[in-house]
């Protein structure tokens, strides 16, 4: 039987970086290829307490249907906590997703005709331009420095049906925008009548100073933000959310009653029981301690091994070192004689929506610990020097 796919099938692709992650699941390699939080830092006893909690106050109504827009103390939750990073929002705003990234998908499905242009950063997360590509639209990058978007560049995004920014700790680059930078492209996208959907899964997971307020409190009628538990707490949830001005808002909700009806009641209870007396101010600072460690230990690594015409900049939070090789080598083909050595990375070109450059890759310092961080970036090196 063969079946006649629909055009949207047809754009749809492999995630290479979970085609990369099925060859590194083999045992021995290092693997620095995933974008894998630590399982160390999940939650696991508090999960568990706030499981039985649920389970024994609440067993009907949290294993029952619920809401679309989401648990109304967890919506409450999650608006409280945003006003404290200086986005003021109201609570009927916020709709609850099965991770952030379904708030890209629905976000996809409500604003993107095909052929409708929408703008990404150069590079940007490669599951957004997966969750995009469905839509059939024609993505504009728009050029980045290592501030993120250039505000001149901008204008090649006219007409587009939003602008996809992450500010924060960016999906492959590391890199945070600053609040100046914020500024001037918030501005610049009202200027042009340019809708920005800001994604910040990594926003908390700063290391020596709290990023800047997020684009959407500077600009909240034009923007979508959206945010996400599984890198606070553990993906495996699957919760994240989305805020959405008022006259968009309608639309969202309805995309996520089609989609799924709504995201799993029982975790979200179970989620709102774990952080709803301030687990999270404890919580996170241990993630972020941890994290700076193993950036440490991969800054450390990196100076000693690698070898000369390689470049990067020290990420000041988040999970990802992008590094660019020397002009002429393929990242991608060298991964096979990584992978052969005992080292596995994502290949930059994945994280390009035209004109990849191929010297590019992304480094994951979170997944292993930091003996296996050395070991795996002097492989790394030993790989490039013999590629040489
Ligand atoms: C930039 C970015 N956005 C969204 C997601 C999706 O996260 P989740 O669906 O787990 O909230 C990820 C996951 O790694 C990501 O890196």
């Amino acid at each position: 039987m063969s079946f006649q796919m629909a055009r949207r099938a047809e754009r749809m692709n492999p995630s290479i970086i979970r085609e990369i992650l099925k060859v590194t699941e083999k045992p021995g390699i290092v693997s620095l290829a995933g974008g894998l939080p630590s399982p160390d830092t999940f939650p696991v006893e508090a999960m568990r307490a706030a499981a039985e909690h649920v389970l024994r106050e609440n067993p009907r109504e949290a294993l029952q249907y619920a809401a679309s827009e989401g648990y109304a103390p967890l919506r409450e939750w999650v608006a409280a906590q945003l006003a404290g990073q200086g986005l003021r929002v109201d609570a009927d705003q916020v709709l609850i997703t099965t991770g952030s990234q379904q708030g890209l998908d629905l976000v996809g499905k409500v604003l993107i005709d095909p052929g409708s242009r929408v703008a990404v950063e150069r590079p940007t997360y490669l599951g957004a331009l997966q969750a995009f590509a469905p839509y059939e639209p024609e993505i504009v990058s728009v050029e980045c420095d290592d501030d993120g978007p250039r505000p001149e560049a901008l204008e090649a995004a006219r007409g587009a049906r939003f602008l996809y920014l992450l500010p924060n700790f960016q999906n492959p680059s590391g890199r945070c925008m600053s609040a100046a930078r914020r500024a001037q492209v918030s501005d610049a996208a009202r200027a042009l009548g340019l809708p920005i959907v800001e994604d910040n899964p990594y926003g908390d997971l700063w290391f020596d100073s709290e990023p800047p307020p997020p684009l959407t409190a500077r600009w909240s009628e034009g923007s979508v933000y959206l945010g996400s538990f599984s890198k606070v707490l553990a993906p495996g949830l699957r919760l994240g959310y989305l805020v959405a001005p008022p006259a968009l808002y309608p639309k969202l909700l309805q995309a996520k009653q089609a989609a799924d009806l709504h995201s799993p009641g029982f975790n979200q209870r179970v989620v709102h029981e774990v952080i709803r007396e301030g687990f999270l101010r404890d919580h996170v600072p241990t993630i972020r301690a941890r994290y700076k460690a193993q950036r440490d230990a991969m800054r450390a690594a990196l100076e000693r091994h690698m070898p000369a015409g390689c470049r990067w900049t020290v990420p000041v939070g988040g999970m990802f070192f992008w590094i660019e090789l020397p002009a002429g080598v393929d990242a991608l083909a060298l991964l096979p004689r990584a992978v052969e050595r005992g080292v596995a990375f994502v290949p930059g070109a994945a994280f390009y929506a035209d004109h990849p450059l191929p010297n590019t890759l992304r480094l994951s310092f979170v997944t292993v610990p930091p003996a296996q961080i050395e070991q795996g970036i002097a492989l790394l090196a030993q790989t490039l020097k013999e590629a040489a």
